[in-house]
């Protein structure tokens, strides 16, 4: 069960899709999965620029206070692919279990998954969390993500109580 409706961003990183050469089918499908987690206060199509990325992701951290952000899109290997290390860039740290988990999911439906360079952190109390660029793919690895981001979300906001296993 969800205890608090959390403000969530939903970034777009694409070339085409920031021109208006590509609709981007990604935004729309994350803002209605994480429905049930709060409400998608900014939403927001970019190229594959790692400087514009930083700012965004800057900003929806320092100057809204986002509790969640989703990116997807430039996870891969291509030259133009830099939402990991705009990611990087911002956070203070990373939460490797969580990526290494849409990983190992993935893998067990496409081998492609090992492109994916998706990191997840936390910038302040702000998760942030990368996934790939097609809805299907975003889709997959988000539903992994799932079930624990009421804990996680939770957690981050200073709830102190025990773990509690079951
Ligand atoms: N993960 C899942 N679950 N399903 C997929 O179809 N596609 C892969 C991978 N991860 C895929 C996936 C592919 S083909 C690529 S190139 C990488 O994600 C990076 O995608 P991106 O460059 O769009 O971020």
């Amino acid at each position: 069960m969800v205890e608090k409706s959390y403000q969530i961003g939903i970034l777009t990183l694409s070339d085409k899709g920031a021109c208006g050469e590509r609709e981007d089918e990604s935004g729309p499908l994350l803002t209605e999965l994480v429905s049930g987690l709060g409400n998608v206060l900014r939403y927001q199509i970019v190229g594959d620029d790692k400087n514009k990325i930083i700012m965004m992701l800057t900003s929806w951290v320092d100057d809204l206070g986002l509790d969640l952000i989703l990116t997807t899109g430039g996870t891969g290997v291509s030259p133009r692919d830099v939402t990991p290390q705009a990611t990087e860039a911002v956070i203070d740290y990373q939460i490797p279990g969580m990526a290494e988990a849409m990983r190992a999911a993935s893998l067990k439906i496409t081998a492609r998954a090992m492109l994916s360079r998706a990191i997840v952190g936390v910038r302040q109390q702000t998760l942030i969390i990368n996934l790939p660029g097609s809805p299907k793919a975003a889709q997959e690895n988000f539903e992994v993500l799932l079930p624990v981001l009421p804990h996680a979300l939770e957690k981050l906001n200073g709830d102190s109580t025990d773990c509690a296993v079951s």
